[in-house]
């Protein structure tokens, strides 16, 4: 048992077939599935679906072959009578959950990363770090395919398994993970975009003028204002044009009858996001 979760309340690290990133994922839960289970609380515990499986939680347990076969977003109850909705995670429930080393990426940025690297299908990305993958998994689902340079062996296979997990084979001729230091360089040659997310960006600026076809976007994200303000000079003095930097705010709202306002509170600081676009 692991708390009141139990042994299957975690994410075991084999591949699933599921959630499918490309295709509409099929109507019922089956084995194999990654699946989240959301008690009356909104609280979410994620866990691949085995046979002779079971899902622990402080008010009972759930049979994984009672959830097989049912429509995906169905409700069960825990051998104690709970409430549960089953449901196929999306890639942000899955992001929160997901086993981490390094500092990951959240969904609030990773959208606006999606259109302000205008990433789509077939769009070349060198992606520097890796980290934990959460970028990796959002731009592989966008139909991106992406070659990333992590210094960090652990991070790297962390990474690996996790894109492994959510994406399958659906992103596996996408996806290719290197061991290197970007800051020595980067071996890519015309590739549509460089996507940052390490310490010193700014150190990166001149592989990325190598590596970027003319019209190629850079991107960095960096937790703080030194490091927009390097990156920047960085970009400056090499051959970009309509740099920018922004920083996304998401507030989320309570609504319970006529009680309509702000949550009290909400995330202060991720990062911020710098983008370039390579002239010719
Ligand atoms: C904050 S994490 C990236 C998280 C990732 N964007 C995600 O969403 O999961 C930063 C990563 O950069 C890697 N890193 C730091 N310096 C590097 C370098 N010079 N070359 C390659 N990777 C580097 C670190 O090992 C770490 O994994």
């Amino acid at each position: 048992m692991n708390g009141d979760l139990g042994d299957d309340a975690g994410i075991p690290a084999e591949p699933g077939p599921s959630p499918r990133p490309t295709e509409v994922a099929p109507a019922a839960l089956r084995v194999g599935d990654l699946v989240q289970f959301v008690d009356v609380k909104g609280r979410r515990y994620q866990a691949t679906l085995r046979p002779g499986g079971q899902f622990h939680s402080h008010a009972g347990f759930v049979e994984h072959d009672d959830v097989v076969g049912l429509p995906d977003a169905s409700t069960v109850l825990t051998t104690k009578g709970q409430r549960l909705v089953v449901v196929r995670p999306t890639l942000s429930d899955f992001v929160f959950k997901m086993p981490r080393g390094a500092q990951v990426i959240y969904p609030k940025d990773l959208g606006p990363i999606l259109m302000l690297a205008d990433i789509a299908p077939g769009v070349r990305v060198l992606e520097s770090g890796v980290g934990s993958g959460a970028l990796s998994m959002a731009m592989l689902r966008a139909g991106a395919e992406v070659v990333g340079y992590e210094i960090r062996e652990d991070f790297a296979e962390r990474a690996q398994a996790n894109v492994d997990r959510f994406a399958g084979e659906l992103a596996a001729d996408r996806y290719r993970i290197e061991l290197r230091d970007c800051y020595e360089g980067i071996d890519e040659r015309s590739v549509d975009r460089v996507v940052l997310d390490l310490p010193e960006p700014w150190r990166v600026v001149p592989h990325a003028v190598e590596a970027l076809r003319p019209g190629g976007i850079l991107l960095a994200y960096t937790p703080s204002t030194v490091q927009v303000s390097q990156v920047r000079d960085a970009i400056a003095e090499a051959p970009f044009f309509d740099a920018s930097t922004l920083e996304v705010m998401q507030r989320g709202w309570y609504v319970e009858g006529a009680a309509v306002r702000p949550d009290h509170r909400m995330v202060g600081h991720t990062g911020f996001l710098t983008v370039a676009r390579r002239l010719a």
